[in-house]
């Protein structure tokens, strides 16, 4: 039988593009090759889409990150000759729907959430209110649009204030930490605040949460949403929050799994992971981000593209689950293989 043609999609024109280019050398490592052709597909930090060559370097080395070179021999989503995509792209332009669009347009079956539930599992100010109607706990808030900041900063300044000291100041739709800041000082808001106007048109200020980062990856089998056990982040050494730096290049983060947590927190946060994913109509995975405070939980965002490497927390928590790298891959092809194309479904 011809194995099925998977387009291994890296890159992207979000600043989250070489940690893209990262996880998909990872599905492209692991991927079944006894089933699958995988075909690596680029997009570049302009939006071509290229075709790199079999052997394109997509890893880490020291501290220089992979990149889609612009040089690459362009194609376009319609002259691909392939049966599916995965697109393991983060952030805006991958992650948000606008790719998830594309392919609809184009007729092609893709791996992860549909439109709606991509655009909206992005954008945190669309998320946060969408999974309090359902139930679960955000952190106090209120959203900016740069238009408002351009003409009322002291109003803005001066309604943060209502939620305590420190914030986080952070873009609606970004990820890996870009642009976020922790706010300790009035006298920094202003900057953070501009700052994270550098990634998006749209910021969320918030009040900082105290507690303990855990994380759960859901992963739809048979249409069923499966929470994984729970991971808990721990940054060791001199990071302030769980940023850039701690995520991707220099070690200080580790994950612990299994968490040890009160009786029934883990059920709960496993329970608030699958009301979330499904609150958003989600589709194939996401890794479902939580503080527990001791007495909380709160929900602080999902991601329905995680990070994908054989050491992203994703994978990990799976493992931890039983259910190994490749394997993890199989499942989700086979999901995007039964689903139908249809925005409206
Ligand atoms: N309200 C908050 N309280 C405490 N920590 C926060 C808050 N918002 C963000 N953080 C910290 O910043 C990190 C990145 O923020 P997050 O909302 O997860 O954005 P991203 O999409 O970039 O991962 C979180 O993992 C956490 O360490
Ligand atoms: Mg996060």
């Amino acid at each position: 039988m011809a194995k099925l043609k998977v387009g291994i999609v890296a890159g992207g024109k979000s600043s989250e593009h070489e940690i893209s280019c990262i996880s998909a050398n990872g599905v492209l490592s692991a991927i079944d090759r006894d089933i699958y052709e995988p075909v690596l597909i680029g997009i570049t930090k302009a939006g071509k889409w290229v075709l790199p060559p079999e052997d394109y370097k997509l890893t880490i080395d020291g501290k220089n990150l992979p990149t889609i070179s612009e040089d690459l021999p362009q194609t376009t989503i319609d002259q691909l000759d392939v049966d599916l995509l995965f697109p393991v792209l983060h952030g805006p332009y991958g992650e948000d729907g606008t790719f998830q669009g594309q392919c609809e347009m184009a007729g092609i079956k893709y791996v992860g959430s549909g439109v709606l539930a991509s655009a909206t599992g992005m954008d945190k100010s669309f998320a946060k209110p969408i999974f309090e109607a359902h139930g679960l706990s955000v952190a106090p808030g209120m959203v900016i649009q740069q238009s408002d900041w351009l003409i009322d900063e002291l109003r803005i300044l001066a309604d943060a204030t209502k939620y305590g000291n420190p914030l986080f100041v952070k873009p609606a739709r970004s990820g890996s930490s870009r642009g976020t800041s922790k706010v300790k000082k009035a006298d920094e808001l202003k900057k953070a605040i501009n700052f994270a106007f550098e990634y998006d048109t749209k910021v969320m200020i918030e009040s900082a949460i105290v507690g303990r980062e855990i994380e759960c990856a859901v992963i739809q089998v048979n249409g069923v949403a499966l929470a994984s056990p729970l991971g808990e982040i721990k940054i060791l050494g001199n990071h302030e929050f769980y940023d850039f730096e701690a995520k991707y290049l220099d070690d200080s983060t580790e994950l612990i799994t299994p968490v040890k947590l009160p009786f029934g927190v883990t059920e709960a946060i496993q329970d608030a992971a699958t009301t979330a994913f499904n609150a958003l109509c989600c589709e194939g995975l996401a890794r479902v981000d939580f503080f527990y405070t001791g007495s909380e939980i709160i929900i602080n965002e999902i991601n329905t593209m995680p990070g994908f490497t054989a050491t992203s927390v994703f994978p990990k928590l799976w493992q931890a689950g039983g259910i190994g790298y490749t394997e993890l891959i199989t499942k989700l092809i086979e999901a995007a293989i039964t689903r139908p194309l249809d925005v409206t479904r």
